[in-house]
């Protein structure tokens, strides 16, 4: 592998732009005026360069599944996962596979080199989850996968549940799953979170919870993880995943919940393209927004990252694997319009995730694995505004996308 020179890069909040030697996979070093003779040089034009998009929530078992058996006419959560239901009885480890590496293949394009997806555990052969194990192997040398275990009929709808769950801890999986809400009843949502944290603690895992991802200001499931991170103290090790019942939670009540989140150092990650669309759909007038506190948890110093959760599958029809439209959506439907929330959502999409993912050596860093975005715009406010591709991606230090610029000729007046 030759080594690479990125001449006249902007780094996200520096002064002046650096030049950036890349020498065996790893970042060499990081100056102005780098002399690097044998390098392959990339003229990066004084543009913005990032460390790679971090897809914080995804679920690469159901990405491009969509139609199959049906379309979800409702646009409901609970019709997505009954066509899953049916989709998941005729699941193959090529199937889970294919579908999963051209999704892998997308993001990829577009500069995302960390993804978090969650695989459904329900399903008694577990194959896909041994399916993205398998794969997550076979990508390693381009991307990070990190799987997490995802209970998605719940933990105690069935018996056998709550083996497979321990099972996909066992096999590998790196992160343990749950979804409270969907529990039966509000005791089984409670035990399944001090199952989950209790398994944590015995597997040594990460935690992220798909958490009162429903409309009804009573599903208060956040405050049990909130009230088990401070137990346990380890906030930094869990992610609450969706979060939306706290966009309908009276003022006094969601008030008192952010004094015990700034306590614990949890993270929150938010899904604005799907839950602007899934939500809200039992209302009428004014219709709910159906999206978490995303502004007010980064006003109080909150981690807070963004997924896009689905891409074209029973759950939402949409998705291209850009990180860009995901923050585009989130200054859109959180209305953190102002120049420094608008920062604050490129931010949610790289380190962020990192932090939520608890990815290692992710910063453009002397020594750091030379994972790097060259984005054809100066700053992070024109990437959202123009919702651009990046220009070159390069992964563990060998360039693997090349995106040319889209140009039009137009001949009018
Ligand atoms: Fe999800």
């Amino acid at each position: 592998m030759s080594d690479l020179l990125l001449r006249n890069c902007t780094l996200k909040g520096a002064a002046s732009p650096v030049d950036i030697l890349i020498a065996d996979g790893r970042i060499a070093a990081i100056e102005a005026q780098l002399q690097a003779p044998n390098a392959e040089i990339i003229d990066c034009q004084g543009n913005l360069v990032t460390p790679p998009f971090v897809e914080s929530h995804i679920h690469l078992d159901s990405v491009l599944a969509a139609g199959d058996p049906h379309f979800n006419q409702s646009g409901t959560l609970f019709e997505g996962i009954q066509i899953w239901g049916e989709r998941k009885k005729t699941l193959t480890k090529a199937d889970v596979q294919s579908r999963a590496l051209e999704a892998l293949k997308m993001m990829a394009a577009q500069g995302v080199l960390y993804v978090r997806t969650h695989v459904d555990v329900t399903e008694p052969s577990l194959v896909a989850l041994d399916a993205l194990l398998e794969l997550q192997d076979q990508v390693k040398d381009w991307t990070t996968v990190q799987i997490c275990a995802f209970p998605q009929d719940g933990i105690y709808s069935r018996p056998e549940n709550i083996g497979l769950l321990e099972e996909a801890l066992k096999r590998g999986a790196q992160v343990v799953g749950g979804i409270p809400h969907y529990e039966l009843t509000r005791e089984d949502g409670v035990a399944s979170i001090h199952h989950i944290f209790d398994l944590a603690e015995r597997y040594d895992r990460l935690i992220d919870v798909h958490c009162d991802e429903v409309d009804d200001e009573q599903s208060r499931f956040l405050e049990v993880i909130v009230a088990e991170a401070i137990k346990h103290g380890n906030g930094e090790r869990v992610a609450a995943s969706h979060t939306t019942a706290f966009g309908s939670y009276n003022d006094s009540y969601a008030y008192k919940l952010l004094g015990f989140l700034r306590r614990t150092n949890i993270n929150f990650i938010a899904n604005p393209l799907i839950n602007i669309t899934l939500q809200g759909r039992m209302d009428s007038y004014p219709k709910r927004r159906g999206l978490t506190r995303i502004k007010e948890l980064w006003q109080n110093g909150i981690n807070v990252s963004v997924g896009q959760d689905c891409i074209y599958d029973p759950w939402y029809i949409f998705g291209t694997g850009s990180m860009i439209t995901v923050a585009y959506m989130t200054v859109h439907v959180s209305q953190m319009t102002g120049l420094p929330e608008i920062d604050a959502c490129f931010d949610m999409i790289t380190a962020n995730g990192a932090r939520s993912l608890h990815v290692q050596d992710y910063d453009l860093k002397v020594g750091n694995p030379a994972n790097v975005v060259v984005l054809p715009v100066k700053d992070a406010f024109s990437a959202l505004r123009f919702q651009v591709a990046p220009s070159h991606v390069i992964s563990r230090g060998k360039l693997i996308v090349q995106n040319k610029a889209a140009t039009s000729e137009i001949s009018v007046g």
